[in-house]
């Protein structure tokens, strides 16, 4: 197991994800700025383990409160971490279940706050892996024996506090003996799929295969692929899915060769606030991120660029959502609010 967060002695210790494969480097957070740098920066990624770090992050910002600073430092924790990445709703779902257990303890002074959040934090990331061995289980039913996947940047545990959505998934249907092949997009511009998605896949002995992005087309055409996966960063509330620059392409191809296209995501991750995929703020990185790999400029100097870290798949081009409740059949508005409403009453199975 692969664990990307730790809470260690009053730091969130991260593995920095933008050194792998070459290096396993531990940074350890010891105030929020440095925390929020690490998500900004991606050191720290993937919408689960976002919202994770970002509730950790909380905890480190009153560890040294008193009572006079405790309500200012809280507010400031709050609005700088909500500053750091606009696509991920965990981030800020997490923030408003940190906020919760700060009210909840706030008269009762700064020790008492900083073991409420301390718990609270702890507790939304054992969630996290009950949720995504949950989905692990709903999703591997989708896939037959011998089943070839595709799949684009990294929804695994370098992505959650568990096995990962996504790769959950895989991660369980290969334990049954179902998955003959798994194709990594290299995921551009910054490799999440060929640094990440390959290397923890292949720690986990499953068999996997990188692929640029832009050969996933032809892959599909000799009839290669029998199933997309990937996960989600915000989910609309009509089912429209916000997840990493290159999803929406694979999603028209996927529906061009009748392939099923699946995405996996604990149900934090659907916004009721967002009616449709249009509502869901898109992060824009800067241009450097493309014209430059590894500091070698690969493209003329001063050359415009485009790039936006997300894109949008249309409801109608997803065959399923898979959340830790089960699983949801081309999903429409009606079908994403009545997941939303029973959610209110039922924790995850675990
Ligand atoms: O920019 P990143 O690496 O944070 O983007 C991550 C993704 O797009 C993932 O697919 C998504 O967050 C789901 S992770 C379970």
């Amino acid at each position: 197991m692969i664990v990307p967060i730790a809470w260690s002695r009053g730091a969130v210790a991260v593995l920095d994800q933008r050194l792998l494969p070459s290096r396993r480097r531990l940074l350890r957070c010891r105030r929020v700025e440095d925390l929020a740098r690490a998500i900004e920066g991606l050191a720290v990624r993937g919408a689960p383990l976002i919202g994770i770090a970002a509730a950790y992050g909380m905890a480190l910002g009153v560890s040294r409160s008193d009572p006079a600073s405790l309500e200012r430092d809280f507010q400031r924790s709050r609005e700088r971490l909500s500053r750091t990445r606009p696509t991920a709703v965990n981030l800020f779902w997490a923030l408003g279940l940190m906020e919760r257990a700060f009210r909840r303890a706030a008269a009762r002074g700064p020790g008492p706050v900083r073991r409420a959040l301390l718990a609270e934090a702890r507790s939304i990331h054992r969630q996290d892996a009950l949720t995504c061995a949950a989905i692990g289980r709903h999703g591997a039913r989708l896939l037959a024996r011998g089943a070839r996947v595709l799949t684009h940047c990294n929804a695994g545990m370098l992505a959650t506090g568990g096995i990962g959505t996504a790769l959950g998934i895989v991660y369980t249907a290969h334990r049954q003996g179902r998955i003959a092949m798994v194709y990594a997009d290299e995921t551009r511009p910054l490799l999440q799929g060929s640094r990440l998605t390959a290397w923890e896949l292949r720690q986990g002995g499953v068999p996997v295969t990188v692929i640029c992005d832009n050969m996933a087309g032809a892959l599909m055409a000799r009839g290669g692929v029998d199933a997309v996966l990937v996960g989600a960063d915000r989910i609309a509330a009509d089912g429209d899915c916000a997840n990493k620059t290159g999803s929406y392409g694979l999603a028209v191809l996927a529906r061009a060769h009748r392939i099923p296209f699946y995405v996996a995501a604990p149900s934090s991750t659907i916004d009721l606030d967002a009616r449709t995929g249009g509502d869901i703020p898109i992060e824009q990185r800067r241009g450097d991120e493309i014209i430059r790999i590894r500091g070698t400029r690969i493209a003329p100097c001063g050359i415009a660029c485009f790039n936006p870290s997300f894109d949008v798949v249309p409801h109608r081009l997803v065959t399923a959502i898979i959340t830790e409740h089960g699983v949801i059949e081309r999903p429409n508005r009606r079908k994403i609010l009545h997941v939303k409403n029973l959610i209110k009453y039922v924790k995850v199975n675990c």
